[in-house]
């Protein structure tokens, strides 16, 4: 099957030039995709450091050329790019924005492509297939782009979704990968964890996103990694926030904003710590237990359950015993 997986990485290198070609060469790429991109506030620049393209709104905007170019039909449906029913084949990215995703090594592997309606007829975002090269629960979206600043950094920014990942390093963060809307695996984790053991979480401003970011940090802390999360202004994500200013303002709101795990969950479970009643605190303690009992270091553990039992005024040896009962439990 080696044979096969090189002729997928080739027909996908071929649509990944081909979309690049139409968006900054052919009118429709242009003055639809080129636009889009340009009034969202990515530079050409960085369009061109993330290899973004467009479809074209056909049936066979892609298949035509690459069937001429002597592509298979079934390579290019095992590829992900066509679809076939029974009585038709046709294109599956049709009038869309096109994210290439890329492997470690700096190959495309999958395309998230973005609708340009406003109408929530089709889903915002539609995304290649589980291919023979491409697993979305092992791949984070950038790391071929961030690899590097990962390690220099030591930190790994990890953000929901493709334009947070490229607006951020328009801003000049480049240490950042996007889980693209599926929740955290710990093959992820564990691919991040090759380059730093510090993550950054930073999650949508919305229900949605809190949700994510605690279920992710409990995952990250089973998977001995340090985790820390920043939160953002309701209705802001990386990309909206990061653009509505300058980006040593952001790099400062990073910095600034970046809290250990700990004060995250506290300071979005609590409003007021002084002011809780006794069942609220309680509830709270129990669900710092959660993410407390999944860390396997004891030093950093015992560190952790001291500094929850701080800041919430809590009895630290009770939180001790219930989370090592919650371990043993669990074993
Ligand atoms: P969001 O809904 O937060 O989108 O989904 P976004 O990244 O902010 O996109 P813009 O700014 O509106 O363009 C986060 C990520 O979830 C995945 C995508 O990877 C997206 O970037 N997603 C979202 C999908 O795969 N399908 C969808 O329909 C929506
Ligand atoms: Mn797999
Ligand atoms: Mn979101
Ligand atoms: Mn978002
Ligand atoms: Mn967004």
């Amino acid at each position: 099957a080696q044979n096969e997986r090189d002729s997928l990485f080739i027909a996908l290198k071929f649509a990944g030039e081909f979309f690049q070609d139409v968006l900054w060469n052919h009118s429709e790429g242009k003055s639809i995709g080129l636009s889009y991109f340009k009034e969202r506030g990515f530079s050409e620049a960085t369009i061109k450091k993330f290899d973004l393209g467009y479809s074209l709104d056909a049936w066979d905007g892609l298949m035509k050329p690459a069937l001429e170019k002597g592509y298979s039909e079934e390579i290019l449906e095992k590829a992900g790019l066509i679809l076939k029913s029974e009585n038709k084949t046709y294109d599956r990215f049709r009038g869309r924005v096109m994210f290439p995703i890329h492997n470690v090594g700096g190959k495309v592997i999958a395309f998230g492509a973005r609708t340009l309606r406003k109408d929530k007829k089709q889903p915002k975002y539609i995304n290649s297939p589980e291919t023979g090269v491409y697993h979305k629960s092992d791949i984070v979206y950038g790391i071929h782009q961030a690899r590097q600043a990962i390690r220099n950094e030591d930190l790994c920014y990890l953000v929901e979704g493709y334009t947070d990942v490229i607006s951020m390093h328009q801003s000049g963060v480049r240490n950042v990968v996007s889980s693209s809307g599926t929740s955290l695996t710990k093959e992820q984790i564990r691919l991040i964890g090759r380059y730093t053991k510090n993550i950054t979480v930073l999650y949508d401003g919305d229900a949605a996103g809190i949700k994510a970011s605690f279920r992710g940090i409990d995952l990250i802390l089973e998977h001995d990694l340090d985790v820390h999360a920043v939160v953002f202004p309701e209705g802001e994500d990386p990309d909206s926030f990061s653009r509505s200013m300058s980006s040593e303002a952001f790099q400062q709101f990073l910095k600034d904003n970046a809290q250990d795990f700990i004060r995250f969950k506290i300071g979005i479970l609590a409003n007021n710590i002084s002011e809780l009643s006794g069942e609220e605190k309680s509830e709270i303690i129990r669900q710092m237990i959660e993410s407390l009992s999944m860390i396997k270091d004891e030093v950093k553990r015992s560190e952790y359950i001291r500094s929850t039992s701080e800041i919430l005024k809590a009895n630290e040896s009770s939180i001790l015993i219930e989370v090592n009962h919650k371990i043993l439990t669990r074993l």
